[in-house]
């Protein structure tokens, strides 16, 4: 993996110094060499790190997250390949892979697979978040928010604020609870049975479970002809088809092989959200997850202290999902901030 990354970057780095002198060399006048070869190779520079896929943006903070050779444990389970959000240009997924993730939720007659892909782009847009791809951030800062009941009282909303990239998940509000979890969201992550409106600019992160989940997002951004799944669902969302994405079923795959080591029946939103920072922020800050002080499982929004006891659903392993994140603030990937 790393010396074929060399590889590349040495190809490209030849490459470059060839086209750079050959552009010196021949172009006619003083006023061209000044300005022209320049934007050539800039011009060149962008489709060879598409071609070659190196990373598009480069990080300029003191520690990155995606940096290897840090720790043994880490560097088994990340693989930057991986792309986290499905697209146009990478949706033919593995047999496998598509055989795993239809058994998730054990879906009756799916539509098929490449017939709902095709409609869902055209749809919304089939290219990556052009917020994640921006490179005038040299050092993206990132808090991921969990729904914990350890945000209460915590006091961190301007903390979390201050981050680039805000990803909170399924009903989080932050109306009313603005001091404890802040009021900035940049992106959010849902599935059509936990939906909640969203403000005017965040990006929506459909987790998609089920084939229907990739119909309901065209239906409901048209004619909402879908209200119920296995239980009943938004049939129409104010949110606009321009701000939504689609989680990589394979990135799913992914964190549950690779990340959970198979433990759980897949892994939960949380764990979800965790692992996708960890490919798209350069810095990982975590709030609002595992139990509060006490030691209860809810939701900073609910007052009774058993409710949202997904703990034991039996679906995901939060003891296991705790480790993991655990384990990634042990070896200072992430910080965890815990709350009260
Ligand atoms: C990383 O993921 C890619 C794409 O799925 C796969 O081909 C490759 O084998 C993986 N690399 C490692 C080291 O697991
Ligand atoms: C989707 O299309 C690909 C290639 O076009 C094909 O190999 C695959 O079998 C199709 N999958 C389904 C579920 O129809
Ligand atoms: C890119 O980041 C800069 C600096 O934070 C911001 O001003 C700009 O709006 C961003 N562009 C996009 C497309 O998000
Ligand atoms: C959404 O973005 C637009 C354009 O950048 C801006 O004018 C508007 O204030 C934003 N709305 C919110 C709620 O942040
Ligand atoms: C995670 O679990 C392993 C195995 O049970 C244990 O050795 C390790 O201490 C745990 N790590 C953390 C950070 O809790």
């Amino acid at each position: 993996m790393v010396t074929m990354r060399k590889m590349k970057l040495l190809t490209f780095l030849i490459l470059l110094v060839f086209l750079t002198s050959f552009f010196l060399n021949y172009t006619p006048t003083v006023v061209t060499t000044i300005w022209f070869p320049k934007q050539m190779v800039i011009g060149i520079s962008e489709n060879f790190r598409k071609l070659m896929k190196l990373p598009p943006r480069s990080c300029t903070c003191s520690h990155c997250v995606n940096e290897l050779r840090v720790s043994h444990w880490f560097d088994e389970r990340f693989n930057e390949t991986m792309q986290p959000l499905l697209t146009l240009h990478n949706s033919l997924m593995e047999e496998e892979t598509y055989s795993w993730w239809l058994k998730l939720q054990r879906e009756k007659n799916p539509k098929n697979l490449n017939d709902t892909i095709k409609e869902l782009f055209s749809v919304v847009p089939g290219d990556v978040d052009p917020m994640l791809e921006n490179e005038s951030v040299g050092c993206r800062r990132c808090a991921v928010v969990g729904n914990s009941g350890n945000l209460k009282q915590s006091q961190y909303g301007s903390q979390i604020d201050e981050h680039d990239f805000v990803l909170r998940m399924n009903k989080a509000p932050t109306m009313g609870f603005e001091a404890d979890v802040g009021s900035k969201t940049t992106h959010h992550l849902v599935y059509p049975e936990s939906f909640r409106e969203l403000g005017e600019n965040v990006s929506m992160i459909l987790v998609p479970f089920k084939i229907t989940d990739l119909q309901w997002v065209v239906s409901a951004t048209t004619k909402g002809t879908i209200s119920h799944t296995y239980v009943p669902v938004p049939m129409k969302i104010k949110v606009k088809k321009e701000k939504i994405l689609i989680y990589h079923p394979a990135f799913i795959k992914y964190v549950f092989d690779n990340w959970l080591q198979g433990h759980g029946r897949y892994p939960s939103t949380g764990i979800l959200s965790v692992i996708f920072s960890l490919h798209i922020c350069d810095e990982v800050d975590l709030y609002g997850f595992g139990a509060d002080s006490k030691g209860n499982w809810h939701h900073y929004w609910e007052n009774n202290p058993s409710a949202g006891a997904f703990r034991k659903t039996g679906v995901h392993d939060g003891d296991f999902e705790s480790n993991v994140t655990a384990t990634l603030a042990s070896i200072h990937k992430i910080r965890i901030f815990k709350g009260r």
